[in-house]
């Protein structure tokens, strides 16, 4: 991979990353085709990265698509596929892991320990082994996004980190692999989070700015959907993933699967 990279950086090429974890919907492809807008080349790297899944969560089950993922990257054109195995990516001699304090510390990073550490690390790799000038995430994870770019500060990438709106279904559910584990009353009752998420918005437009208000909101209108169960719901600030802030974000439970979504309520929703 960082062969072909300084290959097309010799050659005066821009390069653009975007990292996932394969399984490609609408989303990841959003984020392709503005990766393809911006750069002379693209690599999208495809590895489900075992070391950011704790130890009773999906990685055994998670979805998997490689011919159907080849043919849409190929199709938008895309430059390269990074897909290296587990055994490439962590040897067994490796020792390093990158760890980020404060914002990866809470909401996902407290329900989910060791998750920011396994993305960080992951995401640190793909820098290295790309050397992108600019790399693009989703909104849909939006600490994730905050995350990275606190560590492609720090670690002095120079890399433009690049967020791109969260793409939704036509009843607002937030597209995610994960969608895949829902049956059919379960996806019907995956829309609640974007319900909630847009009433929110909706309020805030209109004039409400009490945060605690319209957190209950939020709460009334998951709390009166009976297949959902809440994980966390916090109005945080974008940056610090810490309260106060208009940054609504949500972990949410359908049965065995969990959903997250989030909307900033100072913008309009969905964006
Ligand atoms: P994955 O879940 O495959 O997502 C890859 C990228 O697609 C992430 O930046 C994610 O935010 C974005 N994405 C997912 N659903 C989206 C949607 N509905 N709209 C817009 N963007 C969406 O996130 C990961 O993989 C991993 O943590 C990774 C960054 C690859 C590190 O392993």
């Amino acid at each position: 991979m960082l062969a072909a990279s300084r290959g097309w950086r010799h050659e005066g090429l821009t390069i653009g990353l975007v990292p996932t974890m394969g399984a490609l919907h609408a989303g990841h492809m959003s984020l392709v085709e503005r990766a393809c807008r911006e750069n002379s080349r693209v690599v999208v790297s495809i590895f489900v990265n075992p070391i950011q899944f704790g130890p009773n969560e999906d990685l055994a089950r998670y979805p998997s698509s490689p011919e159907r993922d080849l043919g849409l990257l190929q199709q938008a054109g895309v430059a390269a596929i990074y897909a290296p195995s587990a055994a490439v990516m962590y040897p067994p001699q490796a020792a390093t892991r990158v760890r980020v304090s404060g914002v990866a510390e809470t909401l996902e990073g407290a329900f989910r320990p060791g998750h920011f550490e396994g993305v960080a690390t992951v995401v640190a790799k793909l820098l290295s082994a790309a050397e992108p000038d600019a790399a693009y995430f989703g909104q849909k994870d939006a600490q994730q996004v905050a995350v990275v770019k606190r560590l492609a500060q720090d670690l002095d990438t120079g890399v433009k980190i690049i967020v791109c709106r969260t793409v939704r279904e036509p009843d607002g559910l937030a597209l995610s692999s994960r969608n895949a584990y829902l049956g059919p009353d379960q996806r019907q009752s995956a829309s609640c989070l974007s319900f909630a998420l847009d009433r929110a918005a909706r309020a805030y437009k209109a004039g409400d700015r009490d945060l605690k208000e319209l957190r209950r909101g939020i709460l009334e209108i998951l709390g009166a959907e009976p297949l959902a169960k809440i994980e966390y719901l916090e109005l945080v600030d974008p940056d610090t993933f810490s309260p106060p802030g208009t940054l609504a974000v949500m972990a949410v439970w359908i049965g065995n699967t969990r959903l997250i979504d989030n909307a900033d309520l100072a913008q309009p929703f969905p964006g």
